[in-house]
């Protein structure tokens, strides 16, 4: 299992929790597919539900299982898509009562490219996805950076053997309805028009990522500089400069917390305190990340 997994999670975890309070905006995002799928998520209890309320399961419910339990993470780079998988797992099982097990399809593997492995790739991932599943536990697969194996089979330079596993991850998506729920499945992508369209046709989602806004910069520095005395108008003067223009793209939430703030902080470290100053002149020194078209 090691091998085609670079990562694998039971959840909840606390790890998780502490990264997801420290994500901005998250709880919007996470409303949006919560009410989505909640029902889709909680058969069992529904059918109960049914049965207590209304003597017999209603039809509406067996309707349900139609539904794909597919959620389409899809953004520029950096914007978050990796980290909230997991983030929206953790909390789908924390408001379910229940425990999860979350797996990530190693991108190694698939670098390696061997066009007839993905395939089997494909098989193997969704079969332990499936064993994972059970009536209190939910089990989640994360497909990072999808657009290398979900890629439309439309383009000509396709191989056989490319099309094949596409054919055979639609197939997989298909069976994991008769989970009841059980199992969901993420793809995340920053090429979302290079997806499939009948796996794009089949998500019970499509999220969109996108670089922060003014407000969230300001919450994001807010957040990662609690303690420092800044003053509104200096976070706000911190987002203003972070944020793009009609001619220059803004900086990704990544920019900010894995380029920007820690080189300001390596310039303070160890003789000087972190001021504001530090971190504007950083502003100007670090570029925001190319924006993926
Ligand atoms: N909403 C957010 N609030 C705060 N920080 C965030 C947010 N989204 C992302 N980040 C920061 O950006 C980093 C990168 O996020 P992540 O890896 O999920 O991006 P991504 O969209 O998957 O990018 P890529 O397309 O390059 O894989 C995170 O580790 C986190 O520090
Ligand atoms: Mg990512």
């Amino acid at each position: 299992m090691a091998t085609i997994f670079d990562n694998i999670i039971e959840l909840p975890n606390k790890e998780v929790k502490d990264q997801t309070d420290s994500l901005i905006g998250f709880e919007a995002k996470f409303d949006r597919i919560y009410n989505n799928l909640k029902l889709l998520l909680d058969q069992g209890s529904l059918s109960e539900w049914s049965k207590k309320h209304h003597k017999i399961e209603l039809p509406i419910i067996q309707q349900l299982k139609e539904k794909y339990p597919l959620i389409i993470l899809s953004g520029d780079a950096g914007t978050g898509k990796t980290i909230s998988a997991t983030a929206i797992a953790d909390r789908m099982t924390r408001e379910l009562k229940k425990e999860g097990f979350f797996l990530k399809l190693s991108t190694r593997v698939r670098g390696e490219g061997l066009h007839g492995e993905m395939g089997k790739l494909v098989n193997d991932a969704f079969s332990q996805l499936k064993e994972q599943a059970g009536k209190r536990r939910l089990a989640f697969l994360l497909i990072d950076e999808a657009d290398a194996i979900a890629t439309t089979r439309s383009t000509s330079q396709m191989h056989q053997e490319e099309k094949a596993a596409v054919n055979t991850l639609i197939q997989k998506i298909d069976e994991i309805r008769e989970l009841n729920g059980r199992a969901i499945l993420f793809m995340s992508t920053n090429r979302v028009h290079f997806i499939d369209e009948a796996i794009l046709r089949r998500a019970a989602i499509i999220l969109e990522f996108k670089r922060p806004t003014k407000d969230e910069c300001k919450e994001l520095y807010e957040k990662c500089l609690n303690g420092i005395d800044f003053t509104d108008k200096e976070l706000t003067e911190l987002a203003e400069l972070s944020i793009g223009n009609n001619e220059v793209i803004g900086y990704s939430f990544s920019d900010i917390r894995l380029k920007v703030l820690p080189e300001a902080l390596a310039k303070a470290y160890p003789d000087r305190a972190l001021t504001f100053e530090i971190i504007k002149q950083t502003i100007k020194e670090v570029s925001p990340s190319p924006e993926i078209k």
